[in-house]
């Protein structure tokens, strides 16, 4: 019983001492972001097919799509490991290196931008 006692008052403790700050920060958080949907939103009146998927899975693994044959998107976007490289930063082709590190793909189709900078970047592959 008086075990059950000090864990009430620990907790009662515990709620008194998180920062009200929290709460609010949450309620924004909330406001804010929401949960990803189960399915995903046509992009622009572009209905999501299964042979668009088949499509994009084939050429997301093709290394013909670089320059050099080498690189395939799952280089640096490597879905087994996150959708990226857990590299500093990403290496292209000739071992360059690029002065960004490569940021999952994993639900980036729900991204409000992509790509903050220079796009030149991703062709110098
Ligand atoms: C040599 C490494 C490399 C390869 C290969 C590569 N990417 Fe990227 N990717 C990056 C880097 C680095 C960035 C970040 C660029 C920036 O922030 O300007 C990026 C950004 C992205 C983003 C934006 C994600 C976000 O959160 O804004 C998407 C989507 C993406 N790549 C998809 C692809 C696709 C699809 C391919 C294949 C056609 C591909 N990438 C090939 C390195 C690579």
């Amino acid at each position: 019983m008086k075990r059950h006692w000090v864990l009430a008052v620990a907790a009662a403790a515990a709620a008194l001492a998180l920062p009200a700050k929290a709460d609010t920060l949450r309620e924004q958080a909330a406001q804010q972001f929401q949960a990803i949907p189960s399915i995903l939103p046509a992009v622009h009146n572009n209905p999501i097919t299964k042979a668009k998927i088949d499509l994009g899975r084939a050429l997301f693994f093709d290394p013909r799509l670089s320059a050099s044959g080498v690189f395939s998107c799952n280089s640096c976007h490597n879905l087994a490991t996150g959708g990226d490289d857990n590299l500093e930063t990403s290496i292209g082709h000739g071992w360059q290196k690029g002065p960004r590190n490569s940021p999952t793909v994993l639900n980036s189709v729900l991204n409000q931008a992509q790509f903050w900078c220079n796009p030149q970047e991703h062709m110098a592959l």
